[in-house]
């Protein structure tokens, strides 16, 4: 088959156009037995392809059929032996990579600043973590990927780790040696697994960073809704090499998978590959021309920067993708979350995320010049009215990185334990049964089995102190948290 064709997509339309009469689900069939309001703004054809599992369509539980040969021109565009369409996003291949290679109690080596689905999986699964420290930016106030030195490290006190999970590249678009780091861990027979929710382009341009497959690694979750053109939750999962079975990752990821499809995203997944494939590196090379000429101009703008080229260098910045607008607004004296707020209520602009220093904006092949342009006028009216105006200041927060306390519990058994509430400043020496997180950077300061220590605590409230948001726990005032129950012995 050639890249040009999409059994999938093909397929399902010349169903839909024989118009079969629906004895099966979905029951509103073909929008006729649903609100008339919402059917008409989604309109004829996508209700018409809304189907499920039927006989002549395949499923993705035991492809044999038009799925089957979708998911075999992905992997060979992707340069994997395998691809595994997921309708659960990049959450439910993630989930389905880890599981697929731990057992209760084997050991798992990751980054601490992973997306939440690395840790349920990590629930799920009973794996231990090993974490390792990601590289910190400082004047950014972002965390990078972890560097070649720091994984050579992990990997030779902990050879008996059943894989080793990276962000490549990360949400801010950099990217770490992964060729060297996969081939460090090769070397001990060990399995890496790569998030790649924000590089799904990076495959088709020789200009951007080296994707999963390329650089050799085992399997990849790559999001092809984010910047590939898929319709929302649809991603791949990619299997390459000897070390993983394609048997177990199909079957784990069909325990985790509804029975019930849904063909619209799937057949989404089937023609962003055939673009990606035939059209990838002209889309690639049209939005890093856009994305560099909006750089150039808001580097021109006063008290802005946009990150480039120069951030590459160091031993956590191997590469960059000039596609992310990594836009520091710190000189400003304002907050990202500020900036985010002013560009929505003024300017009808959206952006892709905000911290306290910076905001992201993405450029893909759905973006178009005007666009552009009405960002930049934006910003300077931004940078005018901030340079200007005696605007109330940010406190400056050195971004720093907390301990990472000792694990005393596998995260999936104090998941399952019973738990009591107590007071946060009280709670040294105590299991977490929480996670507690800040941002910027993002990483985890309590993860569920861990000894709470003071030095954390003290961290927290300093941050609290600083106007930083911190996530996870259940009482958001911070007042209580929960932790394992201890019991005292009977007289
Ligand atoms: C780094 C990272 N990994 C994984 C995911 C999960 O991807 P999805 O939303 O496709 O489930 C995200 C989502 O934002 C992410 O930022």
């Amino acid at each position: 088959m050639s890249q040009n064709e999409t059994p999938l997509f093909t397929g399902l339309v010349k169903h839909a156009k024989r118009n079969p009469i629906q004895f099966h689900i979905p029951g509103h069939k073909r929008g006729r037995g649903m609100d008339p309001e919402f059917r008409d703004f989604i309109g004829e054809n996508a209700l018409a392809i809304d189907l499920i599992n039927i006989g002549p369509l395949d499923d993705l539980h035991h492809p044999h059929g038009m799925i089957k040969e979708a998911q075999q021109l992905a992997a060979e565009a992707f340069g994997a032996d395998h691809t595994f369409f997921s309708v659960q996003g990049t959450s439910g291949a993630i989930m389905a990579m880890i599981m697929a290679v731990c057992h209760p109690g084997d050991k798992i080596l990751v980054p601490r600043n992973v997306h939440k689905s690395v840790m349920s999986a990590i629930i799920f699964s009973g794996a231990v973590p090993v974490f390792i420290h990601p590289d910190i930016d400082p004047n950014l106030g972002i965390s990078h990927g972890v560097t070649t030195e720091s994984v050579k490290k992990a990997l030779a006190q902990h050879p008996d780790a059943k894989g080793l999970f990276v962000i490549n590249p990360t949400y801010f678009g950099i990217s770490a040696d992964l060729k060297e780091i996969v081939d460090s861990s090769h070397s001990y027979g060990i399995p890496v697994l790569v998030d790649e929710a924000h590089g799904v382009h990076i495959h088709f341009h020789d200009s951007l960073p080296l994707s999963a497959m390329q650089a050799g690694a085992d399997m990849a979750a790559t999001s092809v809704h984010k910047l590939g053109g898929s319709m929302t939750q649809s991603s791949i999962l990619n299997v390459k090499g000897n070390l993983v079975s394609p048997e177990r990752v199909q079957s784990i990821l069909s325990m985790m998978t509804t029975t019930s499809t849904s063909y619209i995203l799937l057949a989404s997944l089937d023609v962003a590959r055939k673009r990606l494939a035939t059209q990838g590196f002209e889309l690639a090379e049209q939005s890093i021309h856009l994305a560099e000429k909006a750089r150039k101009q808001i580097n021109e703008i006063p008290n802005l920067y946009c990150v480039g080229k120069e951030i590459v260098g160091t031993p956590a910045t191997y590469d960059f993708d000039p596609t992310k607008l990594i836009i520091s607004v710190k000189e400003l004296n304002i907050s990202g979350y500020d900036v985010e707020v002013w560009l929505r209520d003024q300017h009808n602009i959206e952006v892709e995320l905000s911290d306290l220093y910076n905001i992201l904006c993405i450029i893909t092949a759905g973006d178009r010049e005007e666009d552009v342009d009405l960002l930049i006028e934006a910003l300077m009216e931004l940078s005018n009215i901030h340079s200007t105006t005696d605007n109330k200041v940010t406190k400056a927060v050195p971004v720093s990185v907390p301990q990472i306390p000792v694990l005393s519990l596998s995260p999936r058994d104090a998941f399952y334990a019973d738990t009591e509430s107590v007071p946060f400043e009280e709670s040294t020496g105590r299991i977490i049964a929480e996670f507690v997180m800040v941002y910027p950077p993002g990483i985890p300061i309590f993860i569920p089995g861990e000894i709470i220590i003071q030095e954390n605590i003290d961290y927290i409230f300093e941050n609290i102190e600083a106007g930083l948001p911190v996530q996870g726990p259940e009482d958001e005032t911070l007042k209580m948290i929960r932790v394992i129950k201890e019991y005292k012995a009977i007289k």
